[in-house]
C-alpha cells in the first residue's frame, strides 16, 4: 500500500510558499551535464523522485552522479554503456534524453521506447527522425530504439510538431557533432532555454533557444561549470490555482512571472487579484471564481501541465467554463475522479465543459498522473468533508514536499 493524502476541505490558504527548482528542467540539465568530461555542479535542485531515478539511469551508463546539500555533481568522463536498463528507463519519460546524450558522446544508444502513458500516446518518431537527420542509423528492435553513428554531422531539421523532448534531445545530440545544426519549429519552453544556457556555460555554441529557430555549432569538448535550474513554473502555477480555488492570500516566492503570462491572465479573468514582483507573485482570492475558457498550448500558451488543476478550479466556479486540451490526447482522466466528488463535467474528444457546482464533496480519489494528482489534492482543499487521495507516488515524482508546503499555508492535509 502506498501513501495516501488525507484532507479535510474548507481552509483558506494563507502565508508564503517557496517554489523549488524546475522538475522538467533538472531532468534535461542532468542529461546535458553528462555530455561533459568535468564536474558540472547543479545547485538548488528539487528533491523529487524523478531526479533520483534520472541519477540511477545516468549512473547505469557510467556517469558519475554525486548528491551534495541541495546540489548534484555530474561528470560524464567515464560514460561507457550505451544501453541503460529497461527497468529504470520505463519509470520516467525523460529517460529518452539518454538517447541524445549517448548518441552524442558514444555514437550509439539503445534506449527502451516509452509506451503510451496516463496522459496519452507518447511517440518518439520526431526524436528518431532528428537523429537520422544528423546521420545516425536508427532502427526499432524488440521495443528498443537503436541509434548508431560513426560521426554525427550537423544538419537542418524542421521539427514537424513543436515538441519539448525532441528539441532537447536534438540539443544533446548535436552539441558535439561536426558542423552546424539548425532546428526549425523548435519548442520555446523555458526549460529549453535553461538547457541551452547550461550547455553554453559548458562551452557549447547554441544561439536562438527560446525562439523557433535554434542554431547549434558543434564543439569538440565540453567543460565543467555551475548552474541552477529555473524555478518550477508548473509548481508555482499549481499554488496560484490552489489559492484561487480555495480562497485566501499567498505569496509565491522563487518564481518568474514571465513564465506564467497566460495562467496569470486567466486567473485574473476568473477574479483573482495578482501582484507580480521580480521573483515573487502575490495572489488574493476573496470570492468565488468566475468560469473562464482555456485552450492549452505550447509556450507561452497555457501549459497542459496546469490543465487538471485549472479544471478543479472551474468545477466549482460560477458559471460554465470550457477547457480544450490541444497537446495530449488523454489528459482528462482526472475528470472521472472529480465527478465522483460531485463535479458536473462533460467531455467530448479534446474538450471538457465544466458547469460549476456550489461545493465539491470529499471522497476517496486516485491520482492518475503527477498533475492529475495535485488536481485531486486541490479538489480536497475545497471540498466539503474528507478526501483521501491515493497514488501519491505520482505527486512525489514531480513535487518536493507538496503536502508539507500546503500544510504550512494552513491546509488540513496529512500523509498516511
Ligand atoms: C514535456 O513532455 C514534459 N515532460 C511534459 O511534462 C509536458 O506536459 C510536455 O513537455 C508539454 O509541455 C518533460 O519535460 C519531462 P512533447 P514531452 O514532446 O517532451 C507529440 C509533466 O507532467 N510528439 O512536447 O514528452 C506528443 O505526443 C510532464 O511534468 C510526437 O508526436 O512532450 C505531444 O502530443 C507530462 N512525436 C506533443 O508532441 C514525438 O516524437 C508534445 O509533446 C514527440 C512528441
Amino acid at each position: 500500500m502506498g501513501d495516501k493524502l488525507v484532507l479535510t476541505g474548507g481552509n483558506k490558504l494563507r502565508g508564503t510558499v517557496e517554489v523549488s527548482g524546475s522538475k522538467n528542467s533538472i531532468l534535461a540539465l542532468m542529461s546535458a551535464a553528462a555530455l561533459g568530461k568535468e564536474d558540472v555542479c547543479l545547485s538548488n535542485i528539487p528533491s523529487n523522485s524523478d531526479v533520483y531515478t534520472m541519477a540511477e539511469i545516468l549512473r547505469s551508463t557510467g556517469v558519475q552522479v554525486r548528491f551534495g546539500e541541495g546540489c548534484v555533481y555530474i561528470n560524464g568522463k567515464d560514460i561507457v554503456d550505451h544501453k541503460p536498463p529497461y527497468e529504470l528507463v520505463r519509470k520516467i519519460r525523460a529517460s529518452v534524453y539518454t538517447a541524445g546524450l549517448l548518441l552524442g558522446r558514444l555514437g550509439q544508444a539503445e534506449v527502451a521506447l516509452p509506451g503510451g502513458d496516463e496522459i496519452g500516446s507518447r511517440p518518439v518518431d520526431l526524436h528518431m527522425r532528428g537523429f537520422q537527420t544528423l546521420g545516425a542509423e536508427v532502427t526499432v528492435e524488440h521495443g528498443f530504439m537503436i541509434c548508431k553513428a560513426s560521426r554525427l554531422t550537423g544538419a537542418n531539421y524542421y521539427i514537424n510538431k513543436c515538441s519539448v523532448g525532441t528539441t532537447i534531445n536534438m540539443l544533446l545530440a548535436s552539441v558535439l557533432a561536426d558542423g552546424v545544426t539548425i532546428l526549425e519549429n523548435a519548442a520555446k519552453e523555458p526549460e529549453i532555454v535553461d538547457t541551452a544556457i547550461l550547455l553554453n556555460s559548458m562551452g557549447a555554441k547554441i544561439r536562438g533557444a527560446g525562439t523557433d529557430t535554434i542554431r547549434i555549432e558543434g564543439v569538440r569538448e565540453l567543460h565543467g561549470c555551475e548552474h541552477s535550474p529555473i524555478p518550477d513554473r508548473i509548481e508555482a502555477g499549481t499554488f496560484l490555482i490552489a489559492t484561487a480555488a480555495a480562497g485566501g492570500e499567498v505569496l509565491v516566492t522563487n518564481v518568474l512571472s514571465e513564465h506564467l503570462r497566460i495562467p496569470i491572465a486567466k486567473l485574473r479573468e476568473a477574479g483573482a487579484e495578482i501582484i507580480e514582483g521580480d521573483t515573487d507573485i502575490l495572489i488574493r482570492a476573496n470570492r468565488r471564481m468566475k468560469a473562464v475558457d482555456v485552450d492549452t498550448a505550447v509556450f507561452p500558451g497555457f501549459a497542459t501541465d496546469l490543465q487538471a488543476p485549472f479544471g478543479v478550479l472551474l468545477s466549482q466556479a460560477e458559471g460554465a467554463g470550457i477547457i480544450r486540451e490541444t497537446i495530449f490526447d488523454n489528459r482528462f482522466r482526472y475528470v472521472d475522479e472529480l465527478r465522483r466528488m460531485g463535479a458536473e463535467i462533460k467531455v467530448e474528444r479534446d474538450t471538457a465543459i465544466f458547469r460549476g457546482v456550489d461545493r465539491l464533496s470529499g471522497a476517496p480519489v486516485e491520482a492518475t498522473d503527477i498533475r492529475a494528482g495535485v488536481a485531486m489534492v486541490i479538489a480536497g482543499l475545497v471540498a466539503e468533508g474528507i478526501t483521501e487521495v491515493s497514488g501519491v507516488y505520482h505527486i512525489d515524482r514531480g513535487y518536493e514536499r507538496f503536502d508539507e508546503k500546503l500544510r504550512n499555508l494552513g491546509a488540513d492535509i496529512r500523509r498516511c
